[in-house]
């Protein structure tokens, strides 16, 4: 099947000159990776975030928290980047200059060969102290992937619990990846939004934010987004079929 792109949004895209890549984690569902909000596939159907995904869920049960995280690393370690992914890594090594955010806390974009990766949401792989914010590296997680309760580490520094590097509800988003974020949305011609809810703010601000300051934005989903500008576009469909045509064809 190949959906019917308008030739405005290949020329949108392809003709850029300054493009910015917003993803969330639809761009990896094809990998294996679940969503968040998809009705009974996603992680938030099957798990309630408010035992797993805040500070206090952390303080009251450690373990239980720990080991969900360390589920969904080890999970990883599983899963390769899919052709969107690549099409992605493609699309900020020929146009002029992108600016790739993405909300996902895997590191799927990196190994498919995309750089300076802006994390709104953190990563599965940079855990930190609870207490100081000290770095804390782990080493590869061993065996299979196990949904059980896993005490966290200690702190080498302070002693208090190590905690994944991921943002939580009620959480404040990262200072830096936030800020550039924002300006590359303000900045940009054309912004791709894909695989995206839109329903966590305020990263579900950014495109919006680029729609008022005048640029081309397109969905890419297998659901409909509703467009409220003029040049705003829903593409719909999957990721992996939809990033590559936009890219120009699948030539790496
Ligand atoms: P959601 O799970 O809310 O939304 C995923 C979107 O991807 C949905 O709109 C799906 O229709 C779409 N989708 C599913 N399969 C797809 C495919 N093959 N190609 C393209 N799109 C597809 O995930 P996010 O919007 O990323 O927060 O969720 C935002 C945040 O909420 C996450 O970053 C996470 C979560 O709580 C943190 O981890 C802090």
């Amino acid at each position: 099947m190949h959906p019917d792109i308008p030739q405005s949004v290949m020329d949108a895209v392809q003709q850029a000159r300054h493009l910015v890549i917003f993803t969330g984690a639809g761009v990896s569902a094809e990998s294996g990776v679940q969503t968040f909000r998809d009705a009974l596939t996603g992680l938030w159907a099957e798990f309630d975030p408010a035992q797993l995904a805040t500070a206090d869920a952390f303080m009251r049960d450690p373990a239980q928290v720990w080991g969900w995280y360390e589920w969904r690393r080890a999970l990883l370690l599983k899963v390769q980047p899919n052709v969107a992914h690549r099409a992605i890594a493609r699309l900020q090594r020929v146009l002029p200059k992108v600016t790739l955010i993405t909300q996902n806390v895997d590191d799927l974009h990196e190994r498919a060969g995309s750089s300076a990766v802006l994390h709104l949401h953190g990563s599965l792989l940079a855990p930190r102290c609870f207490d100081c914010a000290r770095p804390h590296p782990l080493a590869p997680p061993a065996g299979e992937p196990v949904q059980q309760a896993v005490q966290p580490p200690r702190c080498s520094s302070c002693g208090g619990h190590v905690r994944p590097g991921v943002v939580w509800f009620g959480e404040e988003l990262p200072e830096r990846a936030l800020a550039a974020a924002f300006a590359a949305a303000q900045s940009c011609d054309c912004l791709l939004s894909i695989g995206t809810s839109g329903l966590v703010h305020p990263a579900a601000l950014i495109p919006t934010m680029a729609s008022r300051a005048g640029a081309t934005v397109i969905h890419v989903n297998p659901d409909p987004v509703p467009v409220r500008h003029a040049a705003e576009y829903s593409l719909q469909g999957p990721a992996g079929l939809i990033v590559p045509l936009l890219a120009g064809g699948w030539l790496d």
